[in-house]
């Protein structure tokens, strides 16, 4: 693994924190102040856990988290639900209800990744694609969607697609993102009615 110890992979050892993704959640968090202390929020990709840890330990006073990843976490708190598996085959109906939809809904999953930037950035376009069209259903009016991509050609249409849907969409590169890497996030925010 490349710069495995690197600043922020120490920073979150220290921090007891399960992943250095966490500086990205918390760098956005500073900058656009999206998540509030009564959110009711999906994690999806949430393993091993660093986001949602982050989110219950420092914004969520009272508010919940629903994590789901293909892999199991070991991270455990009394306002976090876990649901192993893939989000296409999750039924998220069960979760919410006409007067409890989403807050906020995050995604930090990552397709399998190989050497072609290209390919990566296609399996990631598309894989937020299903992950939007999964979840959009649940995601109150007025609430945010923040998730991760990879830069590239098709990113104008998926940025597209999201702003039919939300009042704005914006893009954030962490500092805490590796240089080399063509990660970005987008910001949908505000679901129109
Ligand atoms: C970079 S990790 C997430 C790290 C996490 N945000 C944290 O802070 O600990 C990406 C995760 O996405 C999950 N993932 C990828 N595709 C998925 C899918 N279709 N459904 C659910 N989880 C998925 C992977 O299993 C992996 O655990």
């Amino acid at each position: 693994m490349k710069n495995r110890h690197d600043f922020y992979y120490k920073k979150a050892k220290d921090e007891n924190y399960k992943a250095r993704s966490v500086y990205k959640l918390e760098e956005a968090q500073k900058k656009f102040n999206f998540i509030k202390s009564t959110d009711f929020v999906l994690d999806v990709g949430c393993s091993p856990g660093s986001f949602s840890q982050y989110m219950l330990n420092k914004v969520l006073k009272t508010g919940t988290v629903l994590g789901v990843d293909i892999i199991s976490t070991t991270f455990k708190h009394e306002r976090f639900t876990f649901i192993e598996g893939d989000i296409r085959d999750i039924n998220l109906d069960e979760f919410v209800s006409v007067n409890k939809l989403f807050n906020i809904i995050i995604s930090d999953a990552m397709p399998n990744t190989t050497s072609d930037k290209e390919t990566n950035h296609l399996r990631s376009i598309s894989l937020c694609d299903i992950i939007f069209k999964s979840t959009i259903n649940v995601l109150e009016t007025g609430g945010h969607f923040f998730i991760k991509t990879f830069d590239g050609r098709d990113l104008n249409d998926f940025k597209s697609d999201l702003s039919e849907h939300f009042t704005k969409v914006s893009t954030f590169k962490p500092k805490s993102s590796r240089n080399e890497s063509r990660e970005i996030f987008l910001l949908a925010s505000s679901k129109k009615e």
